[in-house]
């Protein structure tokens, strides 16, 4: 088992070159462990209709509604039934392709009126998610999207961000103060390193 802070590193030693040319990259496989209404993923699928998305739930009748609603649209993400954590080590990504999590887990009681979303409060945190899918792709370049809160606690926001080789915070101006949600972009074993990468 990996320490948090070696997840993203382990594969690539500091200094050897930056950007995703690390990598030859044929595709793109796009996760959500936490399926819900697959509304993040079909958005997500929208902008990269090349990319190949999978979807899990645990619930079946939240997987049976989702179920119904991707037929009838024009998308073509792959919802299975399960726990994401036993589903996914099953799941075998082509080994050319950068893989996209969303994550977004059952935000719980993590999110406090006052300090804002604890990212370690999540069911479960949401270091732990990305630890355990960080281990089965160490061979791959990955790219972390994290659900977040306008008011994110910074402690938590710093422990995750360190476990990226690159990261940036993105808050969406899409509603009122205080309540805008956003994104916190991290990547492992790459990094865009100008402009036209990201
Ligand atoms: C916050 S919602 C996800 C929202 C969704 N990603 C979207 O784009 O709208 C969380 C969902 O994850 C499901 N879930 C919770 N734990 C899970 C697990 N271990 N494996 C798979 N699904 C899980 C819940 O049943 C719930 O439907």
């Amino acid at each position: 088992m990996l320490a948090s802070d070696e997840v993203c590193r382990s594969s690539f030693p500091p200094g050897q070159g930056g950007g995703a040319a690390r990598h030859a990259i044929a595709g793109y496989t796009i996760i959500d462990p936490f399926a819900g209404s697959c509304n993040s993923l079909y958005w997500l699928l929208r902008h990269m209709p090349t990319a190949h998305g999978i979807a899990f739930e645990v619930d079946p009748a939240i997987f049976a509604m989702t179920q119904a609603n991707i037929a009838a649209v024009d998308t073509s993400i792959d919802l299975r039934l399960g726990d994401y954590r036993s589903l996914l080590p099953a799941y075998a990504v082509p080994p050319d392709h950068l893989v996209v999590v969303f994550v977004a887990p059952p935000w719980g009681d993590a999110l406090n009126p006052v300090t804002g979303l604890d990212l370690r409060q999540t069911q479960p945190p949401v270091g732990t998610i990305i630890d355990a899918i960080d281990q089965l792709h160490q061979d791959k370049p990955l790219l972390y999207v994290t659900q977040v809160f306008q008011h994110v606690e910074p402690t938590s926001l710093a422990d995750l961000a360190s476990r990226f080789e690159w990261s940036e915070l993105h808050i969406n101006d899409i509603n009122i103060e205080g309540m805008k949600h956003g994104i916190l972009l991290g990547s492992c074993r790459w990094k865009p390193d100008k402009q036209g990468d990201r």
